[in-house]
């Protein structure tokens, strides 16, 4: 028999969204006896599969824990000013705790404008410039904050602990909505952040660094297991469908911005793709319009 290997530690995010969920479901049923029904509206524009998938999913889950879910899907055409209106409409709507509009939005629309016209105590995405600003400065608890990003806080915690207090954290990956949130919310659990791009030179010897790597930057497999620390927490963002001919002619598989297989045996623990930090940016999502309505019926 051949000495047997250690492996990686699987961080189950299924599982532990589920917990949060069931726990959020409670929750909504007490605001409910309270006459408080946390609303969350979700506005889709144009016919992006991946996009289509991730809304019905936030809907089906909304509905699940039992709030009040609305969703617009409005054409690919659909001009800027119309948007605008949407946005402005729900504002004002009593019955909407949380807006949150599928990015990506068609070119002709200007993003950065659209989500800057979401009040911010309703911004459940946490990307209008007050919600990063509260987070910059620390004020995180007036804050709504991005939901991937709080997950992967909360993943990176089942294999650490509470406490990651000087630890090594490094994110490949810049974006608003990923890279540079999980740099503020590590930097405030006092992570030494390192973030690295498609400029960042050396790249491998940063990646060798860390205790906590988070991959948020869109790329089949591209950290290899021999880039990783051994023991090091591995935080897979990605969600990149490949071809598949193994499982069947035009078949696709889920992979992450890791190669799991040559990670497994050098990580200490590992999130899966699928089943990792997905299930999680749905959850911190319900989580946020929960939070949201109460604050907003505090006011
Ligand atoms: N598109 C990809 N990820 C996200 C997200 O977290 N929120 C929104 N609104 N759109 C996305």
């Amino acid at each position: 028999m051949s000495p047997s290997k250690s492996q990686a530690m699987l961080i189950d995010g299924k599982a532990i969204a589920q917990e949060i969920t069931e726990n959020l479901t409670r929750q909504v049923l007490q605001l409910k006896q309270n006459n408080l029904t946390p609303g969350l509206a979700v506005v889709l524009v144009g016919e992006d599969p991946a996009s289509q998938v991730y809304v019905r999913n936030k809907g089906k889950m909304a509905e699940k824990i039992g709030l009040h879910s609305v969703q617009y899907s409005l054409p690919a055409s659909t001009r800027e000013a119309d948007i605008l209106a949407r946005i402005e409409a729900l504002n004002e709507d009593p019955s909407i705790h949380g807006i949150l509009v599928q990015l990506p939005l068609p070119d002709h629309i200007d993003s950065a404008k659209v989500l800057r016209l979401i009040r911010p105590e309703k911004d459940v995405d946490g990307f209008h410039p007050v919600n990063v600003g509260l987070l910059t400065t620390g004020l995180r608890d007036q804050a709504l904050i991005p939901c991937t990003p709080a997950g992967c806080i909360i993943l990176a915690k089942r294999h650490r602990g509470e406490d990651l207090s000087g630890l090594e954290a490094v994110i490949i990956g810049r974006s608003n909505i990923v890279g540079k949130p999980i740099a503020q919310l590590l930097l405030q659990e006092n992570c030494t952040i390192t973030i690295v791009h498609s400029r960042t030179k050396n790249l491998e010897q940063h990646i060798a660094r860390a205790d906590i790597l988070v991959a948020c930057l869109g790329r089949a497999r591209f950290v290899r297991g021999d880039w990783i620390k051994p023991g090091a927490t591995i935080i897979d963002v990605g969600i990149n469908r490949m071809d598949a001919p193994e499982k069947g002619p035009g078949k696709t598989r889920l992979v992450g911005d890791v190669d799991f297989d040559s990670a497994l045996p050098v990580a200490g623990a590992i999130t899966p793709v699928p089943g990792g930090v997905g299930p999680m940016t749905i959850a911190m999502l319900m989580q946020n319009v929960v939070t949201a309505a109460q604050r907003l019926s505090r006011r």
